[in-house]
């Protein structure tokens, strides 16, 4: 069987106003016009409208970085599914280290948002990965193989093949510290395993995952070329253009 289609994504996390988002996807549309690649811009909430709009015409999929799991209601600050739909969001990242870590979201609210998210249309990409204590300790496979199950809780199978796996080892986040291909390929093969475990060869052969952890122009290409990695989420170097389109290419 062909490799799945590679989805690149930048996530953006606190990064451009809406002015500087449209003014880098217009710049990015040219750049990535050839490629066969899914590619997505996770924007922040402010950046969504003018990130859409400028990327019309496009291949460019607009992404936001979180969202709230009820529908509606008193949730002061909070953003619903619903609202990112009818903007034209795609993706939602869910479960980032970074709102693990600061914002107490844990793997029973990822699960509910996994949840909302296909309840109103979104594409979740799941964020999974262990700290650098825990690989130390060995603790990797149990923690990732964990945190995928406790994030697909109650999701169909129909659902579930249709979201993307974020693999991002905490300890190379923003690092500059990339996990080699071969570690990096062994956890999203068990990643992969661990989907088939909970439906069927069916679904882990078709749902994407990704490798995310200072992920760059000059190493992107060799880890999506391994048979697990199924494309990348890219933070800093998705805020630069030519290391963007570089790392979109395909
Ligand atoms: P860096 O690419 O900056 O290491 O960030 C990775 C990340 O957290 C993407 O979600």
């Amino acid at each position: 069987m062909s490799k799945r289609k590679l989805i690149i994504a930048g996530n953006w996390k606190m990064n451009k106003t809406p002015a500087e988002a449209s003014a880098f996807i217009k710049a990015l549309k040219p750049l990535v016009k050839g490629s066969k690649n899914e590619i997505v811009c996770a924007v922040p909430f402010v950046d969504i409208q003018t990130s859409i709009t400028a990327a019309r015409g496009s291949r460019i999929k607009i992404a936001a970085q979180n969202m709230h799991f009820e529908e509606k209601g008193a949730f002061t600050g909070e953003i619903s599914g619903q609202m990112l739909k009818e903007m034209g969001v795609k993706y939602v990242i869910i479960g980032h280290s970074e709102r693990r870590e600061y914002f107490g979201e844990t793997n029973r609210s990822v699960n509910k948002k996994v949840a909302a998210a296909f309840k109103c249309g979104l594409k979740p990409i799941i964020c999974v990965g262990e700290s650098l204590a825990q690989r130390d300790a060995g603790l990797t496979a149990d923690h990732v193989r964990y945190q995928v199950k406790a994030a697909f809780v109650d999701i169909p199978a129909e659902q579930a093949k249709k979201a993307v796996i974020a693999y991002e080892p905490i300890w190379a986040i923003g690092t500059g510290r990339t996990a080699t291909t071969e570690q990096a390929e062994e956890v999203c093969r068990l990643i992969r395993m661990t989907v088939k475990e909970l439906y069927s060869k069916r679904v882990s052969s078709v749902i994407r995952i990704q490798y995310g952890g200072s992920v760059k122009a000059d190493n992107a290409h060799e880890l999506f070329s391994m048979e697990d990695i199924d494309g990348g989420l890219v933070g800093g170097a998705s805020l630069k253009l030519d290391d963007f389109a570089t790392i979109s290419a395909g």
